[in-house]
């Protein structure tokens, strides 16, 4: 695969940091923790980390509202700690993706108490003052607007009031967080995801957003407008183009945008001429309903939409959504990695997908997350998906010797120790998988095509001069029997029937996935 870029044929892995590994014992995830577990990850085959924010932050929304672009947290450990991880992941031919959340800071991070001080002071345009606030929501809850007494006007946050959002037209405030990119590219980091980047510039006249007529009650209440003017606004490409820029003046950098849009608005942020994100995150596989058909037309809309010279990717969990494997059961967890792991151009995993771990039950009282605090019961909260990661069956899992910071799912028989050498085990899986995209390139890089539903099985085709991979995936709770030219199997969810010769009309199990070499 020496024709693509690193990150074209990577398997990328998200840490949430806090739940991966705590080393101190304080029930938090940290630095050294990861490092004590890079060779789990060299043993699951992912080629790439993306670890979400570690920088200052007073933590309210963990890390999201960052007080100091070009440090560490304590909570994480030191900048000797990171810098070892990074030396360490690049050793073992890993590379780093960092969080990078440009939207907005920590209202204690020193831009915007300076901003906040006075009317005058310089840096009071860096942030978006107003005297009068308009109808834009806050994606937390209640109004964006936040009026601040010291000097009587309002203040623009997207998200919590200690989020504070920039102004991006300023371009001292673009000088500013181009350098903190640089700071860590100097360090080595390999790219960046980008928080929100659709969010980044705001209409300059602040119009009122108009009703949204779809919203339904029981929905967030942000919902309730149509995001016309504080999102996907046409300036953000230059914007993100200028940022890419500096990427481009390391060599071989990421950049990766977190974009929730529909198909074709998202593929404006691979930008003009390919000057945009290298890759706009493509969130279809956490949205669309588990059935063949949904899967099938949102993978052709898709493919489709892809503008010439546009690399694909895929995205099956993170750390605001849902897990998978709670989504659509356990036994579909499996199909929906087979899924990913044959679908062309890089994929994104999130922690504990490979152990088909899933959301765990939070009780009011153990809520951590601000969006459930803020707006109790509409199903916004995300401890559920960021709950410690399962290494053992200690009381503790083997993730702290303190006690966690949200609780345990239960471990006692999918943790990592119990199922890692299990031959059938969904890690197995996982394992076979990943591997199975560096025997076969042709899952990488090869055309896909013939992307068919029927009877609730999906099929499609991978293919290059001289190779033909099909991936027949059984989404349905029967039995089905399809037909097919003649191939080998290269791998099957159950993990029961890798070189069998197929051909003609076939069965398969419920829930069954199966790879096949064609004969041509
Ligand atoms: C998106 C992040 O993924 C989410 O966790 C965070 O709360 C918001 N952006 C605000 O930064």
């Amino acid at each position: 695969m020496q024709d693509l870029a690193w990150w074209q044929h990577s398997v990328v892995y998200e840490i949430y940091p806090r739940s991966f590994q705590d080393s101190n014992g304080d029930g938090i995830g940290d630095l050294k923790g990861i490092l004590t577990r890079l060779d789990y990850l060299v043993r699951l085959g992912i080629d790439a980390v993306w670890i979400s924010p570690i920088y200052p932050s007073p933590m309210a929304d963990f890390g999201y509202d960052v007080a100091d672009y070009c440090g560490i947290d304590p909570i994480f450990g030191t900048m000797e700690d990171f810098d070892l991880l990074l030396a360490e992941l690049h050793r073992r031919g890993l590379r780093m993706i960092l969080d990078f959340v440009p939207n907005h800071t920590s209202d204690q991070h020193p831009w915007f108490l300076e901003s906040r001080s006075s009317r005058h002071n310089p840096k009071r345009d860096w942030y978006l003052w107003r005297d009068e606030s308009n109808n834009w929501p806050s994606h937390f809850g209640g109004s964006g607007w936040e009026l601040d007494a010291t000097t009587n006007q309002y203040y623009y946050h997207a998200f919590l009031k200690q989020q504070p959002d920039l102004n991006w037209r300023n371009p001292d405030v673009k000088a500013a967080m181009f350098d903190a990119l640089r700071f860590w590219l100097r360090k080595g980091v390999d790219g960046f995801r980008v928080d929100v980047m659709w969010l980044m510039i705001k209409d300059d006249q602040f119009r009122d957003n108009p009703p949204n007529p779809g919203y339904q009650l029981g929905q967030p209440s942000h919902h309730r407008l149509l995001p016309i003017y504080n999102a996907d606004r046409p300036e953000i490409h230059d914007l993100v183009a200028e940022m890419r820029a500096v990427l481009d003046e390391f060599p071989d950098r990421v950049l990766i945008g977190e974009i929730y849009l529909p198909i074709e608005k998202l593929m404006t942020y691979y930008g003009r001429d390919m000057r945009g994100a290298h890759l706009p995150f493509n969130f279809q596989l956490l949205q669309c309903a588990w059935n063949a058909e949904s899967v099938a037309q949102v993978i052709s809309d898709y493919q489709g939409a892809l503008p010439a010279g546009a690399w694909p990717n895929w995205v099956l969990g993170n750390h605001d959504k849902p897990r998978i494997a709670s989504r659509i059961g356990a036994s579909q967890a499996r199909v929906a990695a087979m899924l990913l792991l044959t679908l062309p151009g890089t994929l994104t995993l999130y922690y504990g997908e490979e152990l088909g771990m899933t959301d765990v039950p939070i009780a009011p009282e153990q809520v951590q997350d601000p969006a459930e605090k803020n707006e109790p019961g509409l199903g916004q909260g995300r401890d559920p998906e960021r709950t410690p990661m399962p290494w053992d069956d200690s009381p503790s899992a083997g993730f702290t010797s303190g006690t966690p910071w949200l609780p345990l799912g239960d471990n006692a028989a999918s943790n990592v120790a119990a199922i890692e050498h299990a031959p059938r085990s969904i890690l197995t899986l996982y394992r076979r998988l990943i591997d199975l995209r560096r025997i076969h390139p042709t899952l990488v890089r090869g055309k896909l095509q013939s992307v068919i539903a029927e009877n609730d099985v999906l099929r499609y085709e991978r293919v290059e001069l001289g190779t033909r991979i099909l991936v027949l995936l059984n989404m349905n709770r029967k039995p089905v029997r399809v037909t097919l030219h003649s191939g080998t199997v290269l791998a099957s969810t159950s993990l029961d029937r890798e070189g069998q010769k197929l051909s003609g009309t076939i069965d398969m199990e419920a829930a069954e996935g199966l790879i096949l070499s064609l004969d041509l």
